[in-house]
């Protein structure tokens, strides 16, 4: 069986790459130079060329600040690539999933949200990948549509929650967000959802994600740090300072508040997932191996 991996050198993609050839599948995986998905029509040739039973979207302008400072570009890659992909997969019969974000919802109450959640995003990042959902959708109902968040586990690729214990280790100042909650997400769960629910007859928005009460970047940092102390990795706990989402003036783009996700409808085809300390702690272990 084959399958197509577009963003195969991301966070995710990587990750899905390895594991999807470890079940078996043959994967395509076109580099950003093979097909810009800036170029509609690379994209929908791609698709339409590579004969995949299956077609994967990893990739994305994912960073806020990149995609307010060329918001053609984020449209053309987050929202115009993804639709095209789900138009060409209507012709080939290919089974096509795309990977969204929390950024889409409405971030003002707390709490955890299920996929019928309402979406109002703030930013220019939030805009593009909510129209790629709402045009893949109406493009290719049949389509996977996984909203990921807090994407960690790929020690290639460091996310917040690896870096805090290199700038640990490197005994620089240590500080993050407390106000702003969300839920992180291993990249091989969501490699392994992928590869799950490419075989079932499901559709539409699922949320995947760890499980749990919504965590702050604070609390992931936290929990980090004590693995890594658990692992080794540091010899005491260094002091973490807890900031304000309203004090964060490294950001240029408006963050939504409250975006933690339930991932409701994979609990109902009994696909568990982590809790978010687990995510966390496992997150850690990984990147104990690469440090
Ligand atoms: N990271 C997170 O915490 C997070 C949170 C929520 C949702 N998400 C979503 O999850 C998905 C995966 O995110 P990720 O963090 O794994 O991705 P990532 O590490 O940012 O990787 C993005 C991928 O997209 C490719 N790409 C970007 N622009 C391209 C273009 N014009 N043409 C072709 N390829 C292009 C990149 O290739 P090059 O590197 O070669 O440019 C790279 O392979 C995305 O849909 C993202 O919106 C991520």
């Amino acid at each position: 069986m084959q399958l197509l991996l577009f963003g195969a050198t991301g966070r995710t993609g990587q990750v899905l790459h390895r594991m999807a050839e470890a079940a078996g599948w043959s994967v395509y995986a076109p580099s950003h130079a093979d097909c810009n998905m800036e170029d509609s029509r690379a994209v929908a040739q791609t698709v339409l060329q590579s004969g995949a039973h299956a077609v994967v979207n990893c990739a994305a302008i994912s960073g806020l600040e990149a995609c307010a400072d060329n918001p053609l570009r984020a449209h053309l890659v987050n929202a115009v690539a993804p639709a095209t992909m789900a138009l060409a997969c209507r012709h080939t019969g290919a089974r096509f999933v795309h990977l969204s974000t929390d950024y889409v919802l409405a971030g003002h109450k707390a709490g955890a949200k299920t996929e019928s959640a309402k979406c109002k995003p703030i930013s220019i990042y939030g805009e593009s990948k909510r129209e790629g959902e709402l045009q893949v959708a109406e493009a290719l109902p049949s389509a996977l549509i996984l909203r990921v968040s807090w994407i960690c586990g790929n020690p290639a690729h460091p996310s917040f929650v690896e870096s805090i214990i290199h700038k640990a280790r490197a005994a620089e100042p240590l500080s993050a967000i407390a106000d702003k909650f969300s839920m992180p997400t291993d990249a091989e769960d969501i490699a392994r959802v992928i590869l799950s629910l490419i075989p079932t007859r499901e559709s539409g928005i699922f949320h995947v994600c760890s499980t749990g009460e919504p965590v702050s970047w604070h609390t992931c940092a936290q929990w980090a740090l004590q693995a890594a102390a658990e692992a080794g990795l540091l010899t005491v706990l260094p002091p973490l300072t807890p900031l304000r989402l309203k004090d964060a003036a490294f950001f240029r783009e408006p963050r939504p508040q409250h975006t933690a996700m339930e991932p409701s409808r994979l609990l109902t085809l009994g696909i568990r997932m982590p809790s978010a300390h687990q995510t966390i702690t496992r997150a850690i272990l990984k990147s104990a191996v690469s440090i």
